[in-house]
């Protein structure tokens, strides 16, 4: 008589679909902490800086098997591309580089780092249309701005897991949209589709869900709750 023994299938750390490049501009603290996530989730990334992957040796050797190049390197690199400068530089970045490419965009706008931007004090645009009309030919999807880069590797969850954050992303693109909620998910995060980059205003910087851990539900419910003029203070958007 055949014996039947029990198979026990362990549940792999995060979900994974084919291995990716993800080209990151911007080696500072949320392109770095992005790269350790996914290349723990089996990623290949190439972080840049403004200043040459030379003054990159200490990026190289604090994350082991990153991989590091100049601006145009990563651009070249990646299927996919993260933007995380700050905001007042994403003019420097060529548009071409980027064109047909889904690119990342994790930049907020802060007056006093950035110098301030008229249309975006007068609330007329959103951040990510800003970077949009600037990467013209590029699917620009708004994503990894709304969690402190200190939060990235420590929130992370597998699928499934009780206590797993969401966060929010925008994209006039549905297909790019989609495919970044497949990434996300596979590096520890569940998604709330926040809708095109024009409605992006609702996550961005001093709005209830900006930096703020929360589930599904409570991340839907900061997005509803997010007034366009209305900046909130940090302690209050704590308490949201
Ligand atoms: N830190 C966070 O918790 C956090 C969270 C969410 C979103 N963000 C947003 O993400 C963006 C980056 O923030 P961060 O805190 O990571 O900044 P950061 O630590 O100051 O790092 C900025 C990085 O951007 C690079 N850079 C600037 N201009 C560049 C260019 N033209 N080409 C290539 N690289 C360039 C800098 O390189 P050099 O040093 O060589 O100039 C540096 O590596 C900001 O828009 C920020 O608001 C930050």
């Amino acid at each position: 008589m055949t014996q039947w023994l029990p198979i026990i299938i362990a549940t792999p750390p995060l979900r994974r679909s084919k291995a990716m490049k993800i080209g990151v501009i911007g080696a500072g603290f949320i392109g770095r902490a992005v790269a350790q996530l996914a290349l723990a989730a089996g990623h290949a990334v190439m972080l840049s800086n403004s200043r040459g992957p030379q003054t990159m040796s200490s990026v190289r050797s604090g994350i082991p098997g990153v991989q590091v190049g100049s601006a145009q390197d990563a651009a070249q690199f990646g299927d996919v591309v993260l933007v995380a400068i700050p905001l007042e530089h994403y003019r420097s970045v060529p548009a071409q580089w980027l064109a047909g490419k889904t690119v990342l965009d994790a930049n907020n706008y802060y007056p006093d780092r950035d110098g301030h931007i008229p249309v975006l004090d007068r609330f007329e645009t959103t951040t990510s249309r800003l970077l949009a009309e600037h990467f013209a030919d590029s699917k620009v999807v708004k994503v990894f701005n709304a969690i402190f880069d200190s939060d990235i590797n420590r929130d992370a969850r597998p699928h499934g897991a009780p206590d797993r954050r969401a966060l929010p992303v925008a994209a006039d693109d549905a297909t790019a949209k989609a495919h970044v909620i497949t990434l996300l998910d596979e590096l520890g995060f569940d998604a709330v589709d926040a809708g095109t980059l024009d409605e992006s205003w609702r996550f961005e910087r001093a709005k209830p869900a900006y930096c703020v851990p929360l589930d599904k539900a409570g991340l839907k419910a900061a997005l509803a709750a997010a007034e366009r003029t209305v900046e909130l203070p940090p302690a209050e958007r704590s308490r949201t």
